[in-house]
């Protein structure tokens, strides 16, 4: 048996208790990772957020500690800890939304590729779980390299028969967090106005923002497009550096991936005209993922974009991207598969 019980962040001596779970009042959400960089923050946001009714918080170290903390919180949700393997099933079970920060992250001069031998094993892992006790559930996945995880949590659940290509989100919103705080910065403009597409993958140079859609219509000169491309596509890189072996991006990350778990949310509420950059099993180029913008609804995603005309440099930046991109894609599939 489990040497820790599944942690109520509460004394258990509450009177009747009106917090209702789930139902129309509110969803069930698991953050698996949730004692990481990107976990703890993640974590204090999601408890903040009114459209989430239960939280549970799902790591392999630290989570009573991380889950009596975020428990004292006076919001909504209600929060649960669950700590190690033999407890994710009961972390997973009855959910709506399953976000997963776990896994290491790049250390300087590494690349998201290097992620790869570690970070595979633990979201199949996961994956394995979520296909088991929760197959209707979006999955938001943030774990490195997502360019390879996505698939590799795609093989997992078409192996256990649970597929749903619209249930499975890889998290790329950071960069568009970051395009528009960059756009905003060259352009004088407030970042909140700004909305920059960002298409492609996660990672250098499949990474591509569309400059040439970003709304409020701007013109750039060359040099800016070149500037603004080259930040946007290392922008992760950037913050590895600053941080100097203590991590990549945690804070913008895990506001990233709140506003992100916050659209799929309201998705599934049935808001209308919900619409993000996501990488998802795709049909908008010739390759079986690809992120670009999607509209998100009951049932995850409901209507996949066209990319919209792309200028010259544009169109030369998407045939890198393809390229490396099928090879990420291609590595994810094998790991399963083999
Ligand atoms: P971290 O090392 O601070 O936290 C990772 C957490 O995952 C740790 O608490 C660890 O105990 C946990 N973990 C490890 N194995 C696990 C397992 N089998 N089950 C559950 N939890 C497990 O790392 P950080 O900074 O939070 O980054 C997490 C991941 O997110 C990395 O792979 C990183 O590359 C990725 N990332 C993705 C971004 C994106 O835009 N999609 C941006 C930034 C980071």
């Amino acid at each position: 048996p489990p040497s820790f019980s599944h942690m109520e962040g509460s004394s258990g001596l509450g009177r009747a208790d009106c917090r209702a779970e789930g139902g129309s009042t509110g969803f069930k959400v698991a953050i698996l990772g949730a004692a990481g960089g990107i976990g703890q923050p993640l974590s204090l946001l999601m408890k903040m957020n009114p459209l989430v009714s239960v939280l549970h918080l799902y790591d392999v170290v630290n989570t009573p500690g991380v889950t009596a903390d975020i428990s004292h919180m006076d919001t909504g949700a209600v929060v649960r800890g669950f700590l190690g393997q033999q407890q994710l099933e009961e972390a997973l079970t009855g959910m709506d939304l399953v976000i997963i920060p776990a896994g290491v992250p790049r250390k300087p001069g590494m690349t998201r590729d290097d992620l790869f031998n570690i970070n595979a094993g633990i979201v199949k892992t996961l994956c394995e779980g979520i296909a088991k006790c929760c197959p209707n559930a979006i999955v938001n996945l943030i774990s490195n390299p997502v360019n390879s995880t996505v698939p590799i949590a795609a093989e997992v659940f078409k192996k256990a028969g649970t597929f749903d290509p619209n249930r499975l989100l890889g998290v790329t919103m950071l960069d568009v967090v970051r395009a528009n705080t960059f756009v905003a910065e060259v352009m004088g403009l407030d970042p909140r106005e700004v909305d920059v597409p960002v298409i492609g993958g996660h990672a250098g140079i499949t990474i591509l923002p569309l400059l040439s859609q970003v709304k409020p219509p701007c013109s750039f000169t060359q040099k800016e497009i070149d500037y603004l491309t080259n930040r946007i596509q290392n922008g992760g890189t950037e913050v590895v550096e600053a941080k100097a072996g203590a991590g990549s991006a945690t804070l913008s990350m895990a506001y990233a991936a709140v506003q992100f778990a916050d659209a799929c949310l309201r998705g599934l509420r049935g808001d209308a005209d919900i619409v993000r950059c996501a990488f998802v099993a795709s049909h908008v180029t010739e390759l079986p993922f690809f992120a670009s913008k999607v509209r998100l609804g009951r049932c995850g995603v409901e209507e996949i974009y066209p990319l919209g005309p792309l200028n010259e440099y544009e169109r030369v930046g998407l045939e890198k991207a393809k390229k490396e991109l099928e090879t990420s894609i291609e590595k994810g599939v094998a790991f399963v598969k083999k």
